[in-house]
């Protein structure tokens, strides 16, 4: 394998805002990618305690002599290039030990990406990102929330709670195993309880138990709902506190695992207050069956990324073509053929 872009996640993650700026070598030939590296490189020193380190570094806009808000500064003329950043930094430990891991299976990393902000490439388009939206990758362990404005990443951050910690709750209150309270919330569970008739019965295998019981399907909800909705209220909250007043997101898009709980969005617009959609790959590629699921936002976002960084190899604006991720999916899917024979 040439190298593996990485995703990741954990409450450890922040993003920081900072700013860059380098001088344009040659301000009537206009500004050149190296510029731009330079400009982005200048933004990266940003005071750090030692146990935290530089994940990523995601560019927003340009400014170019004080003309802001230019999305692509390639061959403008001026004189001084500005760039706004938003640096994402995790636990230096975390990295480590991940980064170790891999390079002992003998894959080169190219990179680190966060998971939110792969998911929001595979399912947020660039309207949704203009307007302002919230993305919510909600997954086992973890919701990675990443807020978009203006075309580019505002804010993002990680919340230690997912779809495990409903199993969990599910799993104490009725004395079930965690697979069989995974079960249950997959088949039977819905977060959102108005206008549901749910006295139909549903059968609970119990731990170390041959006795199956019979418990109304609405037990169920009420164990899942406080959850759902303490997760709900923490992003309410941390919304406040992380974006400024000013930003009021056009609606929310939920994807990954946990979005397909039944009545998340309805829950979700009641407590957060915007229109929501749960969202997954659009893709007509091949194997489009398996990758146009929720469970796929991550894995595609990653794949799409590292097409387009491709493409961008110089900093073009052009988005991946559908052709240049075929091309990924196709050497990834030889990869694991190769492994299989
Ligand atoms: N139909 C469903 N309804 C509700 N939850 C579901 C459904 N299908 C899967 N899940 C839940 O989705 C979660 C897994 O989602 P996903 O694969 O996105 O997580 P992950 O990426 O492994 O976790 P993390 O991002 O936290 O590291 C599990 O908690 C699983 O129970
Ligand atoms: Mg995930």
């Amino acid at each position: 394998m040439d190298g593996a872009l990485i995703s990741i996640s954990g409450s450890h993650i922040a993003a920081n805002s900072s700013r860059g700026t380098a001088p344009v070598l040659d301000p009537h030939g206009g500004v050149t990618h190296d510029d731009i590296r330079k400009a982005i490189e200048a933004s990266r020193y940003l005071m750090l305690p030692p146990e935290k380190q530089i994940v990523d570094i995601i560019e927003q806009d340009f400014s170019l002599d004080g003309q802001s808000g230019i999305k692509d500064p390639l061959g403008m003329s001026g004189m001084n290039l500005e760039v706004g950043v938003q640096i994402i930094t995790g636990s230096t430990s975390f990295i480590n030990n991940l980064t170790k891991c891999i390079l002992k299976l003998d894959i080169p990393i190219d990179g680190l990406l966060l998971g939110g902000l792969a998911s929001g490439e595979a399912v947020l388009n660039s309207d949704e990102k203009q307007v302002g939206i919230v993305l919510l990758d909600i997954g086992a362990g973890t919701t990675d929330v990443a807020v978009f404005k203006d075309g580019y990443l505002l804010n993002s951050w990680v919340i230690p709670v997912g779809g495990a910690h409903i199993d969990n709750d599910i799993a104490v209150y009725f004395g079930t195993s965690r697979a069989e309270a995974e079960r249950l919330k997959i088949e039977h569970g819905r977060a959102y309880m108005e206008g549901v008739d749910d006295s139909d019965p549903i059968e609970i295998d119990h731990v170390g138990g041959e006795d199956r019981t019979q418990v109304p399907k609405g037990m169920l909800s009420q164990v899942i709902q406080p959850r759902v909705s303490e997760l709900l209220r923490i992003i309410r909250g941390d919304m406040e506190n992380n974006l400024p007043p000013t930003v009021l997101p056009a609606g929310v898009v939920i994807t990954c695992g946990t979005a397909l709980l039944d009545g998340l969005p309805e829950m979700a617009e009641e407590i957060l207050g915007f229109k929501a959609r749960v969202a997954s790959p659009k893709y007509n590629g091949p194997f489009s069956d398996k990758i146009s699921n929720t469970f796929s936002s991550t894995a595609f976002g990653m794949l799409s990324w590292a097409a387009k960084h491709s493409v961008r190899a110089g900093y073009s604006a052009v988005p991946p073509s559908d052709s240049v991720i075929h091309n990924v999916i196709n050497t990834i899917t030889k990869f694991f053929k190769g492994f299989s024979k």
